[in-house]
């Protein structure tokens, strides 16, 4: 059955409709239990709906939608990879179209200011433009290896991929998910996070509107452990890609083990070690080594959470840092010059004042922040930890907030042995002037991204991914379509004789 949008009711005065239904076979339906549950405004720490939820009936439902819509001859997989293409490029016009109601709903239900909040929208509609261009583009090797036969590559979709995504980045993470696997013929079942249900849904509308034949993008609202556990477990679910904790990273691969050995994707956490040597840009390093940190809250997995400074600079490294922390505007994500809005739930924030204590506990020095901001909601102080060592859960653990420890480093080898302490890898900063330098460590550095002089600036055309305990696979650029794609080999016989026995 059709379930309608709601009025939802923004703080500006004005409301917009809000679908809440699970979006299967291109309509909003209601799950068999007809259960709901609410979503929160983290700034208020009060509920801005309920949406439908899916349990494990529903995700047969979804997967059985997916896998019609999927089958040779339907109406998907008869559309050329050009035509196939325009869906997403169109998709990605109409995400631009609708900017601002898509970023005001990332805004009300995430917590991050509008400005990021803009940009989110922007890079998922540019990630989703970058996969439509991709269609076309994907296909085989030849082999000609002598005049009596011919060989040749297929690079085929998977088929049902199950997808997996959290909070931190609602919209953009749904656009890394679903721009690849369309791109490779693929067909979709998400869940997005239960903290973030609302704008994956509303741009499923235009899904719809962009034209995708019925049952290629399915999008769910529910829980980890009921409707994410069955997605993984799914003997019709030929893939899963996830983003999330590293424990149900684990679970996850669990799941597909113990079920049909789907292929599996994982992108998890990390610890990344931003470092700073004794010739780098001062200022330059203080200005992105604190967007490193406090972007998105601190609730970006690669976040830059352990700086380590060369001994020459440290000091005057961690006034500047400490001067330009405090400068944060921290507060309502609907104020335009708003940098910090608030963690995403009561459990994250108290997770991360957990940490703050645990460091305060093992004897590091909060040099600031490490409180409460405001009255209500989950806001968080900007925190800078220091006179930390390696042995510490804060430089062990990942915090997922807006908290960084700042450590003194000799040389490189001191460093590069810091960096590594941890079971992640999934980014690493240098700052320096030297060039040699910056080859030479971001070389041996274990980590899936490097950033050379900046921090966060991802792209959806560089592979993004990690080693270690952070992942299995890779995300974007053309790096992503292997993980969607089978290649098959094929055998041609031109007039190779039958071998006699
Ligand atoms: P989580 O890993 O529990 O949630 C991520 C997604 O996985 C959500 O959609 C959730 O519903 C789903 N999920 C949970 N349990 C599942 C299961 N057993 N089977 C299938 N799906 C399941 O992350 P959570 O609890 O929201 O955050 C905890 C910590 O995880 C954070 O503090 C942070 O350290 C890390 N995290 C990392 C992210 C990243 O971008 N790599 C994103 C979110 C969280
Ligand atoms: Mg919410």
């Amino acid at each position: 059955m059709a379930v309608d949008s709601i009025d939802v009711q923004l703080p500006s005065g004005k409301s917009y409709k809000q679908p809440i239904g699970l979006f299967v076979n291109n309509e909003y339906i209601l799950p068999k239990a007809g259960k709901k549950f609410e979503t929160i405004n983290p700034s208020t720490g009060k509920p801005i709906c309920e949406v439908y939820e899916a349990k494990e009936e529903d995700v047969d439902v979804a997967v059985e939608a997916a896998v019609k819509a999927f089958k040779f001859g339907s109406e998907y997989r008869s559309l050329t990879s050009q035509a196939r293409g325009k869906l997403l490029t169109k998709l990605a016009d109409l995400m631009e179209r609708d900017v601002e109601v898509l970023a005001t709903i990332e805004s009300l239900d995430n917590g991050k200011s509008i400005s990021m909040a803009r940009m989110d929208v922007q890079l998922s509609a540019n990630c989703i433009r970058y996969y439509g261009g991709w269609c076309d583009k994907i296909h085989g090797k030849t082999m000609e290896v002598e005049n009596s036969r011919f060989m040749y590559t297929r690079h085929e979709p998977v088929g049902v991929c199950g997808q997996i995504i959290p909070w931190n980045f609602p919209l953009l993470m749904w656009s890394w998910k679903i721009g690849p696997a369309i791109a490779c013929g693929n067909v979709v079942v998400l869940k997005t996070a239960e903290q973030t249900p609302l704008s994956a849904l509303k741009a499923c509308e235009l899904v719809k509107e962009a034209g995708f034949p019925a049952g290629v993008i399915n999008v769910l609202s529910g829980f980890g452990k009921i409707a994410g556990d069955a997605l993984a477990r799914h003997d019709k679910v030929d893939k899963v890609a996830f983003t999330g904790s590293t424990v149900v990273g684990r679970a996850i691969m669990k799941a597909s083990a113990e079920s049909n050995l789907k292929k599996v994707t994982l992108e998890l956490g990390g610890k990344s070690p931003n470092i700073i040597f004794n010739d780098a840009d001062i200022d330059q390093a203080v200005k992105w080594s604190n967007f490193g940190i406090y972007y998105n809250h601190g609730q970006c997995c690669c976040a830059g959470s352990r700086i380590y400074v060369q001994e020459g600079i440290y000091d005057k490294f961690v006034q500047k840092f400490i001067e330009t922390a405090k400068a944060t505007v921290v507060g309502d994500p609907f104020k335009e010059d708003t940098f910090q809005g608030p963690q995403v739930s009561q459990l994250q924030f108290d997770r991360i004042m957990g940490y703050i204590r645990a460091g305060r506990d093992e004897g590091a020095k909060i040099e600031i922040g490490g409180e409460r901001h405001g009255e209500e909601g989950y806001f968080i102080q900007p925190t800078v930890i220091t006179n930390v060592n390696q042995k510490m859960k804060i430089m062990q653990e990942e915090i997922f907030g807006p908290v960084v420890a700042i450590a003194k480093f000799t040389d490189i080898e001191d460093v590069i042995e810091k960096a590594h302490d941890t079971t992640y890898g999934l980014a690493a900063a240098v700052f320096t002037t030297n060039l040699k330098t910056a080859i030479q460590v971001s070389n041996r550095l274990e980590a899936g991204t490097v950033w050379v002089n900046s921090y966060n600036t991802i792209h959806h055309q560089l592979p993004f991914g990690g080693f270690k305990q952070s992942g299995i696979g890779r995300e974007l650029g053309k790096y992503a379509l292997h993980e969607y794609t089978h290649v098959k080999g094929v055998h041609l016989n031109l007039e190779m004789p039958a071998p006699i026995y």
